[in-house]
């Protein structure tokens, strides 16, 4: 197992959720010009067009990825282009081929070119009604019930045969649901924790499609941004896992994250009317054991509910006052 350097570095999914911060905190650290953010149709916004290089690729065509790769002489892939949880399984196919034929493609590309490093999402997803949902453990039953689920936990397979089979050095997360003021996210079935701040601020109320008394894992996105590329810099040797850590921030009702905004907006009213995602949030942990994560490469968040909450609001009115929100 080589101990390589990213140096340059593609970014898949660099419009979405998670993959529009990652990419400016990877250009911060790593230079502008050395992080290659892409995406398949949405138009990136002006911050991330304007601060490097940006290219349309789609990663179910292994060409159009195989072009920036070698234009941009790629080391390092962070692998961040996926269909959600409630997408998926409205179009189970779409979310099998790009989250399995695409991770594929990624893989494939970066063994033939001998790449230093590959960074691969998993999620709570990976669990399923089996799982103990409480303190859910490093080792435990992974037999989601989502489409999404199905391609999480094959690509945690795959990612770790990778690293076993062909030494590339593969790595993982499961992340929690990501709470987040800059990208909405798409898709997913934590994606109320995120909208009832837009909401709140709005209009005062939100309708939340989940139940009051739902507990899911969440994590602010300061902390998943640092533990990603923590994970990505700790030294190979430290870690026993590849492809699969546990990752908890904080866990919460859907009731106490209201009430947590409630103090901030009194007039805030939050109702609930649990549509289709309600099934799929009660197949997922309610808390998470992580203590492989903090032990192989010193994972620690620093937000919790209050501290989250107070941030979110506060960057969330700045930009609705300075007219960036309509
Ligand atoms: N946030 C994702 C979803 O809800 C979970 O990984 O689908």
């Amino acid at each position: 197992m080589s101990k390589r350097q990213m140096k340059r570095i593609l970014v898949t999914g660099a419009v979405g959720q998670i993959g529009s911060e990652l990419t400016m905190a990877l250009r911060e650290r790593y230079g502008n010009d050395n992080v290659l953010a892409t995406g398949r149709k949405t138009k990136p916004t002006e911050t991330l067009r304007n601060s490097g290089p940006f290219e349309f690729i789609d990663i179910v065509k292994p060409e159009t990825v195989e072009k920036v790769i070698d234009d941009y002489d790629i080391d390092t892939i962070f692998n961040m282009a996926a269909i959600l949880s409630a997408v998926g399984e409205e179009k189970p196919s779409l979310c099998w081929d790009v989250n399995i034929n695409g991770l594929y493609t990624i893989l494939e590309l970066a063994r033939k070119k001998e790449m230093a490093k590959v960074f691969v999402p998993s999620s709570i997803a990976a669990f399923g009604p089996e799982t103990p949902r409480e303190n859910t453990p490093q080792e435990t039953v992974l037999k989601p019930k989502t489409m999404y689920g199905v391609t999480k936990v094959a690509g945690e397979l795959l990612g770790n045969y990778y690293f076993k089979r062909f030494g590339l050095d593969v790595r993982g997360i499961r992340y929690p649901g990501i709470i987040s003021s800059e990208t909405l996210p798409g898709g997913g079935t934590t994606d109320y924790a995120v909208e009832i701040f837009y909401e709140a601020i709005k209009h005062k109320k939100y309708t939340c499609f989940v139940r009051e008394d739902t507990v899911l894992p969440m994590m602010y996105m300061p902390d998943c941004i640092k533990g990603t590329i923590d994970l990505m810099e700790a030294d190979v040797s430290m870690l026993k896992h590849h492809c699969d850590f546990n990752f908890a921030g904080m866990s919460f009702s859907a009731g106490e994250l209201a009430a947590e905004i409630k103090k901030h907006i009194p007039e805030f009213n939050c109702i609930y009317k649990p549509d289709s995602r309600q099934a799929i949030a009660d197949t997922w942990p309610q808390t998470i054991d992580d203590t492989a994560a903090r032990e192989e490469w010193g994972w620690q968040p620093s937000y919790d509910l209050p501290s989250m909450v107070t941030d979110m609001l506060e960057k969330l009115g700045k930009r609705y006052e300075g007219g960036l929100l309509a």
